[in-house]
């Protein structure tokens, strides 16, 4: 069954607002996404009924919530098919990537080679080009094809230099192209190096399994992917989370403690230090069983027709698009500027219509300057968009032609 966008739209009490008296257009979900009702409910139903803390305590309430807990753990591992043992939870894919650079750290050294691209948030970029400059190793920043996917003739190149780590993202926040992550995860395993992703705008937007990608590591977060803000989860392939040192160190995450030692936890509680987050875990897990009941091949097909139908309108005698010109190279987010108008502008006119979109250098700017821009603007979508929404925000880009 083809996703029906205005049945979906029922459980988003958020969608029925009307701002600067106009209905709420919201497509800015790159950033941020609506919760659908079921996941508020889950959240509540916790609190109301069962919260306490978990994998401590020995009382009922503690013992429930530690199995709403562990439920949860279950679930999103296996929205993304990985043993429960193989994710950590993180704040965000932000913490994610942070933790897996540290983490990897120790296999840096004197000389030693980082590969990433020019594609990359700043949160792929930054940690790494600490890492290294720590370490005394070397970055590369590979840069992208015509058809701004990553350039994999310069990725084996890098690589054929002798490489440790290949770390992409896998969906732009910028330019919405898809990466060729299998290739990727290929040829870094082929050059006896390892392969972080960043998959904050894949996991949410279409079927995703690490048996099939086989990243060492990924990351993504829940705000992302109609979940709570302040939960996200670092994938880590199991012989890699065995080797790593944890970062924080506390309760929690140790069997024993003497005066002089101590013994870690198994993984992967040896990574999660302190009492964890357990709405956003159960509020995550309400989101992963609505994704799936609505299925990650239709919202990605229902996205593309939304992108199919944002590009056949825009006039681009007045319109910049950056990235590939065919909906069939985007998932559901494009970037452009309004000749002449700076793109904060543009947002604020489609903001007194009512439509929510994000402008500015989207957290990657070396990518956004390599695009001959300092700042763009930026509509993304989710599963609950509609091509009439699309055609507001037409209608509204036209109105801004005939004042300028
Ligand atoms: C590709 C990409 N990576 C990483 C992030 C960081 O996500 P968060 O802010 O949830 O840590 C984002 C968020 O916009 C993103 O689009």
């Amino acid at each position: 069954m083809p996703l029906d966008p205005y049945t979906v739209r029922e459980d988003f009490p958020i969608l029925k607002r009307v701002v600067n008296g106009k209905s709420l257009v919201y497509f800015n979900n790159a950033a941020t996404t609506q919760k659908p009702v079921q996941v508020v409910e889950a959240i509540k139903d916790y609190y109301y009924n069962y919260n306490s803390d978990v994998l401590r305590s020995v009382n009922t309430l503690s013992s429930q919530a530690t199995d709403l807990y562990m439920e949860a753990r279950r679930k999103i591992a296996g929205f993304i098919g990985a043993g429960e043992d193989e994710i950590v939870f993180t704040r965000n894919t932000t913490e994610g990537l942070n933790m897996v650079a540290e983490a990897l750290s120790g296999r840096i050294g004197r000389g030693s080679l980082v590969v990433t691209s020019i594609m990359e948030h700043h949160s792929n970029l930054l940690p790494w080009r600490r890492i290294v400059a720590r370490k005394g190793g070397r970055l590369t920043v590979v840069g992208m094809n015509r058809d701004f996917t990553i350039d994999m003739d310069m990725v084996e190149k890098s690589l054929e230099e002798g490489c440790e780590i290949l770390t992409t993202l896998h969906v732009s926040n910028v330019l919405g192209t898809v990466n060729p992550v299998k290739e990727l995860s290929k040829l870094a395993h082929k050059h006896g190096c390892l392969f972080i992703l960043d998959a904050a705008q894949s996991v949410p937007h279409m079927p995703f399994n690490v048996k099939d990608v086989e990243p060492d590591a990924t990351a993504f977060s829940g705000h992302k992917m109609l979940g709570p803000t302040g939960i996200g989860v670092l994938y880590v392939k199991r012989s890699i989370l065995e080797e790593v040192e944890p970062m924080l160190l506390g309760g929690g995450m140790v069997k024993t403690v003497t005066l002089e030692t101590q013994v870690y936890e198994d993984i992967p509680f040896r990574f999660e230090a302190g009492t964890p987050n357990v709405e956003g875990v159960i509020g995550l897990a309400a989101a992963v069983d609505y994704l799936r009941k609505i299925g990650l091949e239709n919202i990605a097909e229902h996205e593309s027709k939304l992108v199919k139908h944002l590009l056949e309108g825009l006039d681009r005698s007045f319109v910049e698009v950056y990235g590939p010109g065919e909906a069939d190279k985007h998932a559901g987010i494009l970037s452009f500027n309004v000749k002449g108008v700076h793109p904060h502008d543009v947002a604020q006119f489609l903001d007194a219509d009512g439509i929510m979109i994000r402008s500015g250098a989207l957290c990657a700017e070396p990518l956004v300057n390599a695009l001959g821009a300092s700042a763009v603007a930026r509509v993304s979508f989710y599963l609950y968009n509609t091509l009439e929404e699309v055609d507001m925000f037409h209608e509204s880009l036209r109105r801004m032609r005939m004042l300028m």
